[in-house]
């Protein structure tokens, strides 16, 4: 089997439920993704939710085609395909049809398990220039671009992710999902948000069931898993999942232990205990180690807000971590904290 029919089969098939061997046949439960995040899901980050259970398909931060192609010093850190490769999906954002391609190309020399074109981002200025949901105003150039990358990428799984556009418009994101669908694409992603919507809207999970209803290829769905009940809405019934897999972003960065903890309270465990500084300390370590040096402050200023918000009055000391700059004083600031308040270090996952 080649990654990409590994990862087929699980998205088709889903994943064993509590007691089961094999999934049973087109029934499984849908398979639990962690979403591309940049800044945040570098190998250091993968690595923390992996020790903690992990999950079935990691997605690595966007690498920029343009930069990886220019030579990028840091580019074996984005390389890195820690620690699961087979499980490990390379997502690349570009401006271009040839540097996509060439980037593609590139990457999938790696053990990785496939390959993933963002269609959704949504930052000004890099969709100004060509890149992230700008491609799916342009079908033709996106149908293209996946036509080729199919035939370049015969054994990695090749898929994109999608937002839903500048408007509620289920025709013209059906439009775009088959086009991308006929062209090749393995199975889509969709974060069911406009364009310009930020992160406190709602996802609107009625187009994932759309997808799911009109595509013949797999549809993950992602947007606003945080914990177990908004999990539950979201996952649907075991008869009649709503997705084919489950992203999750923000929800594992608050908790990186959360994969772990949705399979486990599938299974009949209704809590998980957690010790927050030793969560802080095993990130603090493994960003370190996967990560060069220069980019330990951003890494860790971007997931102490997070992490905070798991303890009792946490803003204030998440949003001062956010703030600051210097990386050692920051692994302080946390410790200092922690020895204040000993028992904010404990966190029961449970809601
Ligand atoms: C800090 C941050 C960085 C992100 N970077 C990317 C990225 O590199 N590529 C991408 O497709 N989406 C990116 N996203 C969007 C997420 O993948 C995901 O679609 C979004 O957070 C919604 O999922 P959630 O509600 O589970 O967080 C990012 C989101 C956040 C919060």
């Amino acid at each position: 089997m080649t990654p990409r029919d590994e990862i087929l089969s699980l998205l088709r098939h889903g994943v064993a439920g509590p007691g089961e061997v094999d999934p049973p046949h087109g029934n499984g439960r849908p398979a639990l993704a962690l979403a591309p995040m940049a800044t945040i899901t570098h190998a250091g980050f993968r690595t923390l939710v992996h020790e903690y259970g992990g999950c079935d398909l990691y997605f690595t931060e966007m690498i920029s085609a343009e930069a990886l192609i220019g030579g990028t010093p840091f580019e074996d850190h984005y390389r890195s395909l820690a620690p699961a490769p087979a499980r490990t999906i390379y997502q690349i954002i570009g401006y271009t049809h040839d540097t996509i391609a060439e980037a593609a190309s590139r990457l999938a020399r790696e053990p990785c398990a496939g390959i993933d074109v963002n269609m959704g981002c949504s930052a000004p200025q890099l969709v100004r220039k060509g890149a992230g949901v700008a491609w799916m105003y342009v079908p033709d150039a996106s149908a293209r671009l996946i036509g080729e990358l199919r035939e370049k990428l015969p054994d990695k799984t090749l898929s994109v992710k999608l937002r839903l556009g500048r408007r509620d418009d289920p025709d013209a994101l059906l439009a775009i999902a088959l086009r991308l669908q006929e062209a090749g694409v393995d199975f889509i992603t969709l974060h069911p948000k406009r364009q310009k919507e930020g992160s406190a809207r709602v996802a609107r999970w009625k187009y994932v069931d759309l997808l799911k209803r009109e595509l013949t290829v797999p549809i993950i769905g992602n947007g606003g898993i945080m914990d177990w009940t908004s999990y539950l809405s979201r996952r649907g019934t075991e008869d009649d999942p709503r997705a084919n897999a489950l992203m999750i972003g923000r929800g594992a960065v608050r908790a990186p232990w959360l994969f772990a903890y949705l399979r486990g309270r599938e299974a009949g465990r209704q809590e998980m205990e957690i010790d927050l500084s030793q969560v802080v300390a095993r990130f603090l370590s493994l960003l370190e180690e996967h990560q060069p040096q220069q980019f330990w402050p951003s890494r860790a200023r971007r997931v102490y807000p997070y992490l905070f918000r798991n303890v009792l009055f946490g803003h204030s000391p998440g949003a001062r971590l956010a703030d600051t700059r210097d990386y050692d004083e920051g692994r302080r600031l946390v410790s200092e904290y922690f020895d204040a308040h000993p028992e904010r270090r404990r966190h029961i996952e449970r809601g």
